[in-house]
């Protein structure tokens, strides 16, 4: 069990992980790319020279370290799922100089891609279960990962309830996709905003994401798991929620991505209570964070 596997001691410095494989960069060219919202760009990218790539094997929830010649490099999660090989997508935020440099990019330049680095979601304890996906905000960049491999192989799994906050319209991300999915039969969607939904009263509950949880009836907790990710304030409310369907802890997977730098155990920025969490995480079941302090 993950929950089992580090060490506790005050005076421990965990070991800096080294990945050789994946320390080397693959050049990526961007194919295309469209805004998601005001300052949330998606890329796609396919490989140039080196055709390891195409058919690369990579986890939902795991991410990739992008570099630009002369700008630098910086974590990012995989938006796209392992199931649709050759194609890697990312959906970034612009908050800094790095991705102010990448939002000047245009189709045909070049990305450096080191990875895929972390541990994911691991989605053999998915199969057969029901799960709930819980998305806040950005969160449903990582999340868009989980959900295409499971609509991609859901036979393999059961319910698909899939829970979306958003501050508001204009920052839903991948709006189109979800908006058609709502009426999909393989999928049980809910989108909330928390101001204004006018204009969408019919697709959008005006409130909070915990609020969505109303709407989705009787859960069997023994089977069902749980995968979260969004912005910090969010984790204790949704988990609260879930706690309240009688929901295993260890059955509740949460996606904490926040303090990355590096990403790959060097620069120790992202280390809580002597764990890393870009290399032992980003994800975590809600019983290894109760062992963490301060990691929600
Ligand atoms: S050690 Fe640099 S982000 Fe984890």
């Amino acid at each position: 069990m993950r929950n089992n596997q580090y060490e506790y001691s005050q005076h421990h410095i965990p070991e800096q992980p080294h990945n050789h494989e994946s320390q080397v960069p693959i050049m990526m060219r961007i194919i295309s790319k469209k805004d998601l919202s005001p300052d949330v760009r998606f890329f796609q990218t396919v490989p140039t020279t080196d055709y390891r790539y195409e058919n690369l094997n990579y986890k939902p929830g795991q991410f990739m370290s992008l570099s630009i010649s002369g700008s630098g490099e910086a974590p990012f999660s995989i938006t796209s799922s392992p199931t649709r090989k050759g194609i890697i997508e990312f959906a970034i935020r612009k908050v800094g100089k790095f991705t102010e440099k990448l939002f000047t990019l245009k189709d045909g330049d070049l990305l450096g891609l080191r990875g895929p680095f972390g541990n994911g979601f691991d989605v053999e304890k998915f199969l057969g279960k029901d799960i709930i996906i819980i998305a806040g905000g950005l969160g449903a960049a990582p999340l868009r990962s989980l959900l295409l491999y499971i609509l991609d192989n859901k036979e393999q799994f059961g319910r698909l309830i899939y829970l979306y906050g958003s501050r508001n319209v204009e920052e839903i991300l991948y709006k189109g996709d979800f908006f058609e999915l709502l009426s999909s039969d393989q999928i049980e969607l809910y989108i909330s905003v928390d101001e204004n939904n006018k204009g969408f009263e019919d697709k959008i509950h005006r409130g909070r994401v915990t609020e969505l949880f109303s709407k989705i009836g009787k859960i069997n907790p023994d089977n069902t798991v749980a995968a979260i990710c969004g912005p910090p304030i969010m984790y204790k409310f949704v988990v609260q929620e879930l706690l309240k369907l009688n929901m295993n802890k260890n059955d509740i997977f949460l996606s904490l991505e926040r303090r990355m730098k590096c990403g790959v155990g060097k620069c120790g920025h992202c280390i809580i209570d002597y764990v890393y969490t870009c290399v032992n995480g980003p994800v975590f079941t809600y019983w290894d964070v109760l062992r963490m302090q301060d990691l929600i």
